[in-house]
């Protein structure tokens, strides 16, 4: 009897062994790893690649192919616009919850994870509250307990359904902003002072003690302005710095990644640099919304191909040059492009002095662009030692 039992054992140690020596395959076909999707790939280095969704594309009868590839190409979402907070509770006290829990569902049938955009930023608030301060009906201690209350429903709603919340966007300033040492940026900290960043995250950990608390902002792609005055990313460093020291329960840094290909940008040891300083803190990392515009100059528009490849190519190379660092860097637990099809990016609506677009993965008809096909190839490439599967921390609390 014992013999037996140790027989099977050790064939199953053979096949296991076996097993781990072969590529997967079956019977018929052979692995292909660029027939992988994206999400696929990731997930080998334990990395998720996820998309923003936009919610009518993703209800759109009429453009099946938005929700094929929201579903298949990506292991995690984010909510484009859904979880903002004018979306949310356009008046007071009514909370529209229907689309937010829609992508919830979605990712929960797709087996997807959930980023969390976005419980405090100064933009998409209600007209209610900006105006209700504007004219004096909220005093700045009824703001304070407003926010609270939004972040605690908002977050207790979901909680254990979000793997990461970016908790506070966008509040640290740009080098070109005035006046130059002025680094919180924005109607929160005007209006409750720079306290409201740990506030933030303390009210959503009490709301759900699982999640990752992310900071999430652009610009901080790598360090190195030259001028620690106006160092961005110098200055959030120091921020969750001086959070972690005070023990605010941050969990990591976002670095949105919105790239142009008019721009200097970085190269790929910068960029790991940058990544690999931000985990010396002790906190995860994560590239929360890549895309990489380009100007729409009249050549590209009436499709002069001398001027549309070099913008294919460059914007292909910033895609990669994120990816690589990511991958190199094992507290980068995902890499989330704001969109994937030109069809329906934010950058021709939002850049448009001079106008800018083709800033995404796929082409407006869902045609992969060497962006993609640049990210897959980095996605099959890496591996070991360099690439070592990520290390998820533990939620702060
Ligand atoms: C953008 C959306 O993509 C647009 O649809 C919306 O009109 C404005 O906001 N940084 C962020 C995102 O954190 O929430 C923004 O999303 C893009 C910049």
């Amino acid at each position: 009897m014992k013999l037996r039992q140790w027989t099977t054992v050790a064939v199953v140690a053979v096949a296991t062994v076996a097993a781990l020596n072969t590529v997967p395959a079956t019977a018929s076909r052979p692995y292909d790893p660029t027939a992988q999707s994206l999400g696929a790939l990731g997930l080998r280095h334990g990395l998720h690649v996820g998309t923003a969704v936009n919610m009518d594309a993703l209800n759109d009868a009429g453009d099946p192919q938005y929700r094929a590839l929201a579903s298949s190409e990506f292991t995690s979402v984010t909510a484009e616009n859904v979880m903002k907070w004018e979306v949310l509770e356009p008046t007071r006290g009514t909370y529209n919850w229907a689309a937010a829990d829609q992508l919830v569902e979605f990712a929960k049938r797709n087996r997807q994870s959930v980023r969390g955009h976005v419980l405090v930023w100064h933009n998409q608030l209600p007209a209610w509250l900006t105006a209700g301060v504007a004219d004096g009906s909220i005093s700045k201690q009824e703001l304070r307990e407003i926010l609270r209350k939004h972040i605690t429903t908002v977050v207790n709603r979901y909680k254990g359904k979000i793997w990461q919340w970016d908790v506070v966007n966008e509040a640290v300033s740009d080098p070109w902003d005035t006046p130059s040492t002025l680094h919180y940026k924005g109607f929160w900290a005007q209006n409750l002072g720079p306290g409201y960043i740990a506030d933030s995250f303390r009210w959503a950990r009490a709301a759900d003690p699982k999640a990752l608390l992310f900071y999430n902002d652009y610009n901080i792609e790598a360090f190195g302005s030259g001028n620690p005055a106006d160092d961005k990313t110098q200055f959030v460093y120091d921020m969750t710095k001086g959070l972690r020291a005070q023990g605010v329960p941050i969990d990591g840094v976002g670095s949105q990644g919105h790239l142009g290909t008019q721009y200097g940008n970085f190269d790929t040891l910068q960029v790991t640099a940058a990544l690999k300083k931000f985990s010396g803190l002790g906190v995860a990392t994560a590239f929360t919304e890549v895309d990489v515009r380009s100007q729409m100059t009249a050549g590209v528009q009436t499709g002069n191909s001398e001027e549309i490849n070099p913008r294919l190519q460059a914007s292909a190379a910033n895609f990669s040059v994120l990816m690589k660092a990511c991958l190199a860097v094992r507290s980068c637990l995902s890499y989330t492009v704001w969109g994937f099809s030109d069809r329906y990016s934010w950058v021709p609506d939002w850049f448009d002095d001079p106008p800018e677009g083709l800033a995404t993965i796929y082409d407006e008809n869902y045609q992969p662009k060497r962006a993609y096909q640049e990210l897959k190839s980095d996605l099959i490439i890496a591996g070991p030692p360099y690439v070592l599967p990520r290390i998820t921390p533990r939620p702060r609390r």
